[in-house]
């Protein structure tokens, strides 16, 4: 490469804003660190004024022994509940319960986050201290709920009641302190943005919104550093969040309401969507350096999870953590913490390629990775000779051979490159079954994965672009109405390898097959009223219940499912990738790309921002005329890929374009004509 790049090796915590436009109306963050309720849900006995607990309008008054009402608050939330006691009778004993779905409102118990219980009700309620104190209530910090939207009030007799007394309480200004992204003021402040109107779908404004429920989905998963879930898991009934979670904060986390712990394999979608839109590496930056400082100085493996889970023998989640430092060097520049890193990176390399034997595959003596740390995604099998670990594997070598060009490692660099395509050549020598057309599971098996084959397209181990279309095909004949149901996981809908599959479809330029997943998938999760309706599902069942991975180490409890996974927000940086079109391919996007995916749009328009400054893009269709607006930083060279062919002007001024439909463009405001030929 022929620039040098220019790093800006601080991470500002105060970021510029996105410009302001009609999208803001879409963004889902609160506009104070303080919200209230928008509504009652229900009551139940003899509740008086409920109505005034909304937006803090004034006290209501509930009375008699079991009487509870529910406010909601009108999307995801997460935080410390408040409110006052304005007069309390002695023989009243309160409690509060927390749920994210409005199926699990219950006076009884919370929806489960501790331990996933076929009972549904391991948490149970938080109880007030007895005798109720009058004056301001807030819940200790310990009993933290870090996801939900519904909150329930419960009045009981206290069991010290005498018999003919009642119990009776008043409370008013019912408010929840939002507890995520600790270190921000301003939660609706974006950095990025994306519009587009979706003419094909009922509600036009799909794409906005869960652009926006991506990235409020990821803001809810950055936290505080002592608010993790404790473990061992308190004892039932209760719920604790006031563990360690890694070795600085604030931290970016799996889920709102729970695991409440780094996960890395979650972080591959989480953090696109946290670079596209708050630009808020920080909390990433904390994880990535959690897992390599809990690196095994023996052997080199890294945990499968943060602490206090801190659960070990993944090779995938391995790969993830190293996949996951490309991504944030990519999108920070910030060598200096690579330097950190780079002997624990190497070693954890190295911890990869000893997993690589020579097998014997039909005849043929191929050098692949044997799979044996098997924990994953929830997937079944995915141990021995499998593909979606050498897919991994693929990844880190290719972005591994990147990450040591920048540390000036030209050895490591050229061996890990010249391992990449010895792998490459090997997996599909290995996995590609040209009956189905898709890659296989391992060697020994007939099942085709929805991970491994997804990943092969997006990591680029497809060998041609008529492969990667027989893959999107392939990867179609799992869907059902409301998205894939994965070989390896029966009966469900993971949104985290759809965000991968996702991905892979416009990659292979299958653009309405894209489309068609966004809409059905995260149509359904963003409008189905019992998830929150503003953030994001961890998964749910072939039929679109939340059994989410019952029968896979969630005890068939419904109620533990997270509605708020960052795992799950593979759309935001894809409309922003694919559909604008704009992405960085160097640091801090040095160098970068603008190649839209029209999808059957008209429109689109967006950007984001790296230590260089402010990256946009805008694109229309009218009439046959295309105009794609770019702004980025001066001093920055990309290329602007076009998607229709046509006279082709740049700034007013007629260019030639080859048969790539690539123009080489420098920095600053360029506008790009297309007149097609009609
Ligand atoms: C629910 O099951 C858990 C064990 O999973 C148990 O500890 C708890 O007491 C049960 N709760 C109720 C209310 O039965
Ligand atoms: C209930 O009785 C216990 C034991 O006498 C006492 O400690 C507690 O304060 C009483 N609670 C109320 C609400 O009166
Ligand atoms: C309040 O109602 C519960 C549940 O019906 C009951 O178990 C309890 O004894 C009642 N308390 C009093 C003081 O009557
Ligand atoms: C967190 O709270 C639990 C439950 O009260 C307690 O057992 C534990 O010691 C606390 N942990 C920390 C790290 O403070
Ligand atoms: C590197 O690994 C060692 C353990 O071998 C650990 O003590 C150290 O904190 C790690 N360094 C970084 C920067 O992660
Ligand atoms: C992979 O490793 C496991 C565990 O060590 C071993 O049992 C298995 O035979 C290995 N697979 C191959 C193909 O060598
Ligand atoms: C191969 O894949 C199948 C299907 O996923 C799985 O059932 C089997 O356990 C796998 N084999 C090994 C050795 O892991
Ligand atoms: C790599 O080399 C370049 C050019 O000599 C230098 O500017 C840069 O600081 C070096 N990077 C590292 C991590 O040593
Ligand atoms: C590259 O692969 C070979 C053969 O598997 C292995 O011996 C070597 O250690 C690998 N190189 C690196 C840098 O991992
Ligand atoms: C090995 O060969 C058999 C018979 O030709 C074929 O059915 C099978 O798919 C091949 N296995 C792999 C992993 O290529
Ligand atoms: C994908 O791999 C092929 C070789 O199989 C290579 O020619 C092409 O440049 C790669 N594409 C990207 C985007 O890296
Ligand atoms: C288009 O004009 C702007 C402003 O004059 C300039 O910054 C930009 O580099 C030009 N683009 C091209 C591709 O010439």
């Amino acid at each position: 490469m022929a620039i040098l790049p220019l790093f800006v090796l601080l991470l500002p915590l105060a970021l510029a804003s996105a410009p302001a436009g009609p999208w803001d109306a879409f963004n889902y963050a609160p506009e104070s660190r303080t919200v209230w309720p928008t509504a009652i849900k229900y009551t139940e006995g003899s509740v008086q004024n409920a109505q005034n607990l909304v937006s803090n309008a004034g006290e209501a008054t509930l009375s008699g022994n079991g009487t509870w009402l529910t406010l909601d608050f009108g999307g995801e939330v997460g935080g410390l509940v408040s409110f006052n006691v304005e007069s309390v009778s002695s023989s009243s004993s309160l409690a509060l319960s927390y749920t994210e779905s409005p199926l699990f409102i219950s006076p009884f118990t919370s929806d489960d986050s501790s331990y996933p219980s076929a009972n549904m009700s391991y948490d149970g309620v938080l109880p007030l201290p007895q005798p109720v104190p009058t004056g301001y209530y807030t819940q200790p910090a310990k009993s933290l709920r870090g996801g939900f939207r519904y909150l329930t009030i419960v009045l009981n007799s206290s069991p010290n009641a005498t018999t003919g007394s009642s119990a009776e309480v008043t409370i008013s200004n019912v408010s929840c302190a939002i507890s995520f992204a600790p270190h921000v003021d301003n939660l609706r402040d974006y950095a990025g943005y994306f519009y587009a109107k979706d003419n094909e779908f009922w509600d036009e404004d799909f794409l906005t919104k869960v652009w926006y429920s991506g990235a409020y989905t990821v803001q809810t998963n950055t936290v505080a550093l002592n608010t993790g879930r404790e473990v061992p898991f308190v004892a039932s009934p209760g719920w604790a969040n006031n563990a360690t979670l890694g070795i600085a904060g604030p931290i970016i986390v799996d889920g709102a309401k729970r695991d409440r712990a780094v996960w890395p394999g979650d972080m591959g979608i989480a953090v696109p969507t946290q670079f596209v839109s708050t630009n808020d590496l920080l909390p990433t930056r904390n994880a990535l350096s959690t897992m390599f400082s809990a690196i095994d100085p023996r052997t080199g493996a890294l945990p499968e999870s943060g602490p206090p889970l801190s659960q070990t023998g993944s090779d995938t989640y391995h790969a993830w953590t190293m996949i996951g430092s490309y991504n944030y060097v990519m999108y920070s520049g910030d060598m200096e913490w690579l330097e950190g890193v780079w002997a624990n990176y190497t070693k954890a390399a190295a911890f990869l390629e000893g997993k690589v034997i020579d097998v014997d595959v039909n005849g043929t003596q191929l050098a692949l990775m044997n799979v044996t740390g098997l924990r994953d995604w929830a997937r079944l099998g995915g141990g021995g000779i499998n593909s979606e670990g050498n897919a991994l594997l693929y990844r880190v070598l290719v972005t591994a051979s990147e990450l040591a060009t920048y540390m000036n490692d030209t050895t490591h660099s050229a061996a890990w490159s010249q391992n990449a395509t010895a792998l490459k050549t090997a997996f599909n020598a290995a996995f590609w079954d040209p009956t189905q057309g898709l890659y296989l599971d391992n060697t020994t098996t007939t099942l085709c994965p929805q991970d491994a084959n997804s990943m092969a397209v997006l990591f680029n181990i497809t060998t041609s672009p008529e492969q990667a279309q027989s893959v999107s095909e392939g990867l179609q004949r799992n869907w059902n109405a409301l998205g894939p149901v994965p070989p390896e996981l029966p009966d469900t809908i993971s949104p985290f390898i759809s965000g991968l599959e996702l991905q892979a479809h416009f990659v292979s330029g299958n653009d309405a097959v894209a489309m068609d997943l966004l809409r059905r998938e995260w149509g359904y999760m963003l409008y189905t009223n019992i998830s929150v309706e503003s953030t994001l599902l961890e998964g749910f069942t072939a039929n679109g219940s939340l059994s989410y991975r019952s029968y896979r180490g969630y005890n068939y409890d419904p109620s533990y499912t997270s509605h708020s996974h960052g795992w799950s927000s593979g759309p935001t940086s894809a409309l922003t990738f694919y559909v604008l079109g704009l992405i960085i391919t160097s640091p801090q996007g040095q160098t970068w790309s603008v190649a839209p995916h029209l999808s059957g749009l008209t429109a689109a328009e967006g950007g984001f921002e790296t230590g260089l400054g402010w990256f946009g893009a805008k694109w229309s269709l009218e009439g046959g005329v295309l105009t794609i607006d770019v702004e980025v930083p001066v001093g920055t060279e990309g290329t602007v890929t076009l998607p229709v062919e046509g006279k082709v002007e740049v700034n007013g001024t007629q260019v030639a374009v080859g048969e790539s439909g690539t123009l080489s463009v420098g920095g600053g405001t360029s506008t790009v004509v297309v007149t097609t030929a009609t």
